[in-house]
């Protein structure tokens, strides 16, 4: 048996970890052969709840879970971490403008960064689940100066699979058929869910579905699901989210053939300004990812990447002031 590897979960006792660190535990993250240390972190008036999930960890006696440590001190719940998921956020509260809502979690994940960089393993991977996720993470990399700003990503899988589906099911083929989907951007209502690359079953995608479809109905469905699902469950997409979040380390970690979607730092690639993190299309190997390179960029497409990179740079200005 492996040594086990630390994994430290933010938000522990919310919607999306009641999912997550199941599954987690359960060894579909990194595999049925790696023994696992939960490191759970809760705000103070939510470990009582945390405390029950851990109780339920406890009752499903999973053979991978070695040790659970629940903590509302990010610099124990972090202590050594290999894998850093950052699920809990601040959620908007009433009459609270878009502004608040960046600086009350920029105050969490500049926080964050900090333990992260204090305590964590030098090798840390980093999600951030938690929205607004891009800036979260760069905030979170921007406190945490002795790693390597590549360990910071944020979530975009969730938008990336939803969009695998749609155009799946538009063209009556399953998602395994479906490569070179591509998610550009904020993992927001401007992100652009690109298939002007991608194929079906061998064939390019936008031979086989109507141009008006695409524009004006798979790219708005995407980018709207978040509250469809809200508008559909009365509550946000937990169960998918957590399988994302799942799908995003799992790849980052034990590598995958398929182009991926993931929010990393820009690097200049494809024009986008460094200094945002960004959603491009990746290949993950070895434990690394790479921004994959040389998909060709028509005018529709340089206009919504633009769009959702303005959305990002101003999310920065917005919380210059914390980025250290
Ligand atoms: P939730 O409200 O059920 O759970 C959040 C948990 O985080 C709560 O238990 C809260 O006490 C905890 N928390 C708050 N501040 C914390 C802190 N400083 N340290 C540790 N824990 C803290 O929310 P849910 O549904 O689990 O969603 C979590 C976040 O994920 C939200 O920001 C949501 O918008 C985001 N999300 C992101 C997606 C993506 O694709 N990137 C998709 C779906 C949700």
């Amino acid at each position: 048996m492996k040594d086990p590897v630390r994994i430290a979960i933010t938000g522990g006792a919310g919607q999306i970890s009641y999912s997550l660190i199941f599954r987690i535990a359960a060894g579909d993250m990194l595999g049925p052969d790696q023994p696992v240390i939960l490191q759970l972190l809760e705000i103070p008036q939510a470990m009582e709840a945390l405390n029950g999930v851990v109780m339920e960890l406890n009752d499903c006696a999973f053979p991978l879970v070695h040790d659970i440590v629940a903590s509302d001190d990010a610099n124990v719940a972090f202590k050594d971490a290999d894998f850093a998921l950052l699920v809990g956020s601040r959620p908007r509260g009433p009459g609270m403008e878009r502004k608040d809502l960046l600086e009350a979690n920029a105050a969490i994940f500049s926080a964050q960064g900090r333990a992260l960089n204090d305590y964590a393993s030098r090798d840390v991977k980093v999600l951030v689940v938690g929205n607004p996720a891009n800036t979260n993470a760069l905030i979170a990399s921007c406190n945490a100066p002795d790693l390597d700003a590549g360990q910071f990503t944020a979530m975009t899988r969730l938008d990336h699979n939803r969009a695998l589906t749609q155009l799946a099911q538009q063209t009556g083929k399953h998602v395994n058929d479906v490569e070179n989907l591509i998610i550009w951007g904020n993992h927001s209502a401007t992100q652009y869910p690109d298939i002007a690359q991608c194929q079906v079953d061998g064939k390019p995608a936008l031979e086989l579905v109507e141009r008006d479809w695409y524009e004006n109905d798979f790219i708005p469905t995407v980018q709207q699901r978040g509250a469809a699902i809200i508008k559909a469950r009365g509550a946000s997409s937990a169960a998918s989210a957590a399988s994302a979040a799942i799908d995003h380390m799992r790849d980052w970690a034990l590598g995958c053939d398929a182009v991926v979607s993931m929010a990393v730092p820009a690097d200049g690639s494809y024009g986008i300004e460094e200094g945002i993190i960004y959603s491009f299309p990746v290949r993950c190997q070895g434990g690394h990812y790479a921004i994959v390179q040389g998909f060709d960029i028509d005018a529709f497409s340089r206009e919504k990447m633009q769009a959702t990179e303005n959305e990002l740079r101003e999310e920065r200005s917005a919380v210059a002031h914390l980025l250290g």
